[in-house]
């Protein structure tokens, strides 16, 4: 049985010219971007051989599967992360919808602020992400280890930040972490961050 198997491209990634965020960090990174690309594309197509072979009962099998949260979610969230920051991002506006739900969630945007930096912060790698309950549309902050591990289920991501030490170490020491923050928080596109929000009906 012949299996056709999606292949995903990796996406350009355009946010160069960046405060605090030389290109060449961001060409670095993508590098490591498209190696979840090619992953995911691996895997999905030893996967459909195995389909094809009928051996979905194999350890192999369970063990590709297994390893699929993670590139995709690589994928995925290097996508987010790159595509939230541009050259020439700023401050949120307060009268962007993403700031209205911060405020209904956090109390202040600063609260919110302070709340995300200090996931930001946290020991270890990982991702900082501010998400959205689809439900009542409140956001939340959340740390996320592995690409694949923490994620609220059916939650939206709205801001995604890379917290991995590959993500600055070209600018960067490893221990100048908060530099990489102030920087961050210096190029993100509020608009597609705010773009991302579900709209909620009463
Ligand atoms: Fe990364």
């Amino acid at each position: 049985m012949a299996t056709s198997v999606y292949e995903y491209k990796a996406v350009p990634i355009t946010s160069l010219g960046l405060l605090g965020l030389s290109d060449e960090q961001i060409k670095q990174h993508e590098k490591l971007y498209n190696g979840y690309v090619t992953n995911v594309n691996k895997l999905n197509t030893e996967i459909a051989q195995l389909l094809g072979a009928s051996k979905e009962a194999s350890p192999e099998f369970a063990e590709l599967k297994r390893r699929l949260g993670f590139e995709y979610n690589g994928m995925i969230l290097h996508e987010l992360y790159f595509s939230n920051m541009k050259s020439d991002g700023g401050e949120l506006p307060s009268s962007s919808p993403l700031f209205a739900r911060i405020v209904e969630s956090f109390g202040s945007y600063e609260t919110w602020e302070k709340d995300f930096k200090g996931v930001a912060k946290m020991r270890g790698v990982g991702w900082a992400i501010l998400y959205q309950n689809p439900a009542n549309g409140l956001l939340s902050n959340h740390w996320i280890t592995l690409h694949e591990e923490g994620h609220p289920a059916g939650y939206v991501p709205i801001l995604i930040m890379d917290i991995w030490e590959h993500a600055f170490t070209v600018d960067y020491a490893p221990t100048e972490r908060a530099k990489y923050i102030d920087a961050f928080f210096k190029n993100i596109d509020w608009t597609v961050a705010a773009n991302r929000l579900v709209q909620i009906h009463p």
